[in-house]
């Protein structure tokens, strides 16, 4: 069975991860142009940094840990019969540290930081300054979160719409349906014939376009609907 798993700042919430959309419309007090566009950066690199180094020390300060619902899906990686494409818009490594083997983060890592100089990629567990030094070209100034802002391509368009358009399932967790292209996949799954579920907190901007929404927390959703898959394919066996 091909499941195609996209996950959203929804799964993270329950391991102290913030979600994006709070009721003001900004991201922990900040506007999304200031801390999350190129042009942003250009204009206060400093400022930039502030933001994603807050929310680096978070990921790695011990308080934030995966929950049931990243431990569902590695669980559902390793079963036998399962073929599991999983697609995260999130820049945190809590699948990875549930297990998760293959994650292709769409949106970039946080724990990764990018040489605008000599275009390496390097893991990045501390604070990120002007002066910081990129460790392959030597310079520095040229660093930057690895990370996908507005106006910039998601990482695995052309792999991800090709798991898609061969899958069995499509499944959405955790996300508003908000930010494109993430939101069209639904879109690419029902054209390509494969059924969608949703499983989210609250209804989200796309939840007509699956075939079954599933309302609630992901830490209980999440387990409950893979022990279902992984019952049915014993069923099958
Ligand atoms: P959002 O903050 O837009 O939406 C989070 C969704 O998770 C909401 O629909 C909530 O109802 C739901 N939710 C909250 N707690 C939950 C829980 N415990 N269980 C299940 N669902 C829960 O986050 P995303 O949709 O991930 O992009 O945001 C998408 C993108 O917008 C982000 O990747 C980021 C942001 O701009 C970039 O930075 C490029």
């Amino acid at each position: 069975m091909r499941i195609v798993v996209l996950t959203g700042a929804g799964i993270s919430a329950e391991s102290g991860v913030p979600v994006f959309r709070g009721s003001d419309g900004l991201w922990e007090g900040h506007r999304v142009e200031d801390v999350a566009t190129p042009e942003g950066f250009a204009r206060d690199p400093q400022q930039v940094h502030a933001f994603y180094n807050g929310r680096r020390a978070k990921l790695t300060g011990g308080a934030v840990e995966p929950n049931d619902a990243h431990r569902a899906l590695a669980k559902l990686a390793a079963a036998p019969g399962v073929e599991l494409f999983l697609v995260t818009q999130n820049i945190d490594d809590l699948h990875e540290r549930a297990g998760s083997g293959e994650v292709l983060h769409m949106h970039g890592e946080l724990l990764k930081a990018r040489c605008q100089s000599c275009g390496a990629v390097v893991p990045w567990r501390e604070d990120l300054s002007r002066a910081s030094v990129c460790p392959a070209c030597g310079e520095i100034d040229c660093l930057r979160p690895h990370v996908v802002w507005f106006g910039e391509m998601p990482f695995g368009l052309d792999e991800t719409a090709a798991a898609i358009s061969r899958a069995d399932l499509f499944v959405s967790i955790g996300t508003s349906g908000r930010v494109y292209p993430a939101a069209a996949f639904v879109s690419w799954a029902r054209e390509a014939g494969v059924p969608g579920l949703e499983i989210n907190l609250d209804e989200s901007d796309g939840s007509s376009l699956f075939t079954e929404s599933r309302r609630g927390r992901a830490g209980e959703l999440v387990p409950r609907w893979v022990d279902e898959v992984l019952a049915g394919r014993k069923d099958q066996g």
